[in-house]
Order: C-alpha cells, then structure tokens, then sequence
C-alpha cells in the first residue's frame, strides 16, 4: 500500500517553530513571522554573520552598533573563558575584583577630563539611569534638591527603562507607559537638513537655554545629548553646536551627560564622540563597543567633581545592579581594547570613513536619495519623495517603502542595515570598524539597485 511520507522535520523546522512559539523578540511585531522565517544567525566572522541555512550576510550594522572589532575573534572570547576559570563571578557591591578596577582605570585614562570615576552597568538604559540618578542625588547634597530635570532632544533614543524612557524623545515609545519619570523635557534636535521655519544653525543650542529659562534653572538637573543622535538618521552637531551647550550648563548650573552608547569606541574615529567634537562632559554614559558585544556590559563616567561629595561620610551613590562590571565582561572589554590599539582600529576609521562616506554620496543621483549625513562609522541616507523639494513620505508610504519593500529585499541580498521611520524614513549604515573598501563595495552593489528599485516603486504608486 502506498503512503504519503511527510519529510524528516530538521533542526532549522524545529529552530522555527521554537522561535514562533516561545521566543519574545524585542521591538518586534511577532505577527510578521506567521507567514515569513525569524531569521536566525548562527555565525560571525570578521564584517559577516551567516544564517542557519548557511548564508552570508555583510553586517552593515555592528549587531545594532555593538560589535565594532567584529565578528568571531577567538583571542576576545579567550579572554572570557580564563576569566571565568579564574573568578566567574563577584559583584561589585562592596566588593571589587582585579578586571574591574583595572578597566575603570583604562578608562578613566581613555575618558576626556577629569572623568574619573567608573561606575558600571549592565549595558545602555542602565548607565543613562544611573546618570539620572547621580544628578538627582548630586544635587541633593549639594543644597539644590529641585534640581531634578532632564532636558534631551527631540527623536532621541536613549533607553527603555522608565527613566531613561522620560529623556527618550520618540512619542510611540512613550505613549502605552505612560505615565512616565516626571521630570523629561524635550527640545529640537540638529536636524539641519530639516530646520524648523524660522530657526537658524546657530539657534539650536539656544533652544535649550530657552528650554532651562522656561523651567526654571532651579529645576533643571542634566541635559542630555548623544555627540551625534542615532534615532532621526545620524544628526552631526553644527559648527559650535557643543561649545554653546557647554557655557550654557555652565550658566545655569547643568549637568552635561554625553550619551555615547553607541558614538564611543571608536565608532566617530575616536575613544569617545565628544572627543570628536571637543567638548567636556559632565558625564559619560555607554556600553555597546566597550566590548565589542562579546558580552554585556555598559558605563557611567562621571567627573571627579560629581564624585565628590560621596567621598567622605556616612554617604553613598544608592544604586547599583547585581551584574555590573562583571569579571567576565571587563576582561572581555580589557581584550577588546587591547585590540583596538594592537591594530591601529581608531586610525583605521579616521582613513577610512571618507572613502565610506564618499561611497554613500555617490548614491545621490538616486531620485529616492534626499540627504546623506553621518560621522565616522555611523552613517545615513535621508529617503525623500522629491529631492528637490525634500518632500517626506507619509506614514503609510514609510511603511510601504521600509516594512514592505527596503528591510526585506535589503536582506533577502546579503546586507543587514537599519531602515527606520522613528522620525523621517531613513536607512542607517555602521558596519564593524574593520570594514575597508571591499565591504564599502558590497554595499554600494546592493544598495544601487535595490534604491533604484524603491524609487521606481514609489513613484509608481504616486502615479
Ligand atoms: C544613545 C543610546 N542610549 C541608550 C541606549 C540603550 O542601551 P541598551 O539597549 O543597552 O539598554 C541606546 C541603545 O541603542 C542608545 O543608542
């Protein structure tokens, strides 16, 4: 008697399902995997990650800006396992452990100024909220007790968690938790391919003077801003941007936290994004490339002033996370920096990323092409409906174009990148910091045609 035969269920079928069934990926719409695969990666080398079926795919995004030595480097993860042998883990409560307090001092040493004092997170949201917390504090016992605010920009991102969710700028974030921290204010971010009517370069530092005047200067504790803003599509400070900012907290007694999850370690050409554009921060907040990702880990860096008054007394900073500087994560990242200065990674994205930039200009006779704009490792393209009028899509147009077209067909290529309409649509491209021409090749190869292609179907359905 003849039977159908079902085929042998494989580990990839097996992967799947389990992915659909249990898995909770974050800022995903899981519905878009009821009739598409969650794409699984199994492997990394170098610029490239591989999925389960064994294909290549160009890493054109750092896994989300973190992995800037790159994919696959035995000598990190070595660094981890003999760690781990040797003390797997201590926390940092009371207690200190060789790897942390020799990676607080390198990057005390690293850091610009007198920022001198490490104190370590488990990764981004978690350093931005313990700035937060600092300032708070600091400015209870420093006989300012209202001082308590947070202005940040406009579209900007900088974190999840409930506070640092009050200084992240993007409405559809905000909105299903409301309510959240009192205290987030928001001021217009250096978009300048898109200036608000009216407004010049020169006043968007002075729209946070106008920001901390209208609060009231006793109530405002801490600005916050990235070096160059991630969400919005990579926003460059203008000339004297960052010089203002600083007399301005100066002024009226401001903390300036310079959030650089995501623009230290090399990803502008330098150790820390301010360095980049010369200016001095109150405090430092980051995580990501600090170790490459090969395990989690993040910082806050404060200055030695704002460490002080914790110095003597019954005081403390009362904060702290079971995990942070753990020694597994701070050798790793002792690995990794050890590397970035071995092999020259700073000076390799200082050669390199006019040659990257340059590639990415040459899209502009693209009719889809608006804006190019970006520093360092960290660039993006602005996608507009008319180049000359820089008209913007509408939502469903975005959603057409990026959910319906550019991520999937970007991918479905070869070349992970970021298409992202939390402000107007845009595509992001920060590939590991060991990229060189060869990649930037294959990107231009997959981005040509495949823009060329949403700009025809884009205007075809305009017609
Ligand atoms: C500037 C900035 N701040 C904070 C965060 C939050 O970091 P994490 O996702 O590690 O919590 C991010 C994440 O991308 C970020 O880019």
């Amino acid at each position: 008697m003849a039977t159908t035969q079902e085929a042998p269920r494989t580990e990839q079928d097996t992967l799947q399902e389990l992915a659909r069934r249990h898995l909770w990926m974050h800022f995903t719409r899981l519905s878009a995997y009821a009739e598409h695969e969650v794409p699984v990666i199994v492997r990394g080398e170098g610029c490239y990650v591989y999925d389960e079926h064994g294909k290549r795919y160009l890493d054109g995004l750092s896994a989300l800006f973190c992995v800037n030595i790159g994919h696959g480097r035995a000598d990190i993860a070595q660094a981890g396992a003999d760690q781990a042998k040797e003390l797997g883990f201590f926390t940092n409560w009371s207690y200190a452990h060789p790897p942390a307090i020799k990676l607080a001092a390198r990057i005390a040493e690293l850091a610009p100024g007198d920022l001198n004092r490490v104190f370590f997170t488990s990764g981004g949201s978690e350093a931005v909220e313990s700035a937060i917390k600092l300032a708070r504090q600091y400015f209870k016992f420093s006989g300012k007790p209202n001082k308590t605010k947070l202005i940040a920009r406009d579209v900007a991102y900088h974190g999840t968690s409930l506070g640092a969710l009050s200084a992240t700028g993007i409405t559809a974030l905000r909105e299903p938790f409301e309510p959240l921290t009192p205290g987030g204010c928001h001021v217009v971010n250096t978009n300048t391919y898109r200036l608000p009517a009216g407004m010049t370069d020169a006043d968007l530092a002075e729209a946070i003077a106008h920001r901390i005047e209208f609060e009231g200067p006793d109530t405002v504790a801490a600005v916050i801003l990235e070096p160059v803003q991630n969400a919005g599509g990579c926003f460059t400070p203008p000339e004297g941007y960052f010089e203002r900012v600083r007399e301005i907290c100066d002024e009226y007694d401001v903390l300036l936290i310079s959030d650089e999850v995501i623009c230290a370690w090399g990803r502008l050409g330098e150790w820390f994004g301010s360095q980049r554009y010369g200016y001095q921060p109150d405090i430092i907040t980051t995580a990501k490339g600090l170790t490459s990702a090969y395990a989690p880990m993040g910082a806050m860096i404060a200055s030695d002033r704002l460490a002080e008054p914790f110095l003597s007394g019954t005081r403390s900073f009362v904060h702290g996370f079971t995990f942070a500087g753990h020694p597994m994560s701070a050798a790793i990242a002792m690995a990794n920096l050890d590397a970035f200065e071995r092999e020259g990674i700073l000076e390799h994205v200082r050669a390199n990323e006019g040659p990257f930039r340059a590639m990415l200009e040459s899209l502009r006779d693209i009719p889809i092409v608006g804006d190019v704009r970006g520093a360092g490792y960290f660039q993006a393209i602005e996608l507009v409906k008319d180049q000359d009028t820089q008209a913007s899509f509408s939502d469903a147009e975005a959603e057409t174009l990026l959910r319906g077209f550019l991520s999937g067909e970007l991918f479905r290529r070869g070349l992970i990148c970021r298409a992202d309409d939390r402000g107007d649509p845009v595509l992001q491209l920060s590939p590991p910091l060991i990229a060189g021409p060869e990649q930037f090749e294959e990107i231009e190869a997959v981005l040509r045609p495949v823009l060329t292609e949403a700009a025809e179907l884009m205007r075809r359905s305009q017609d």
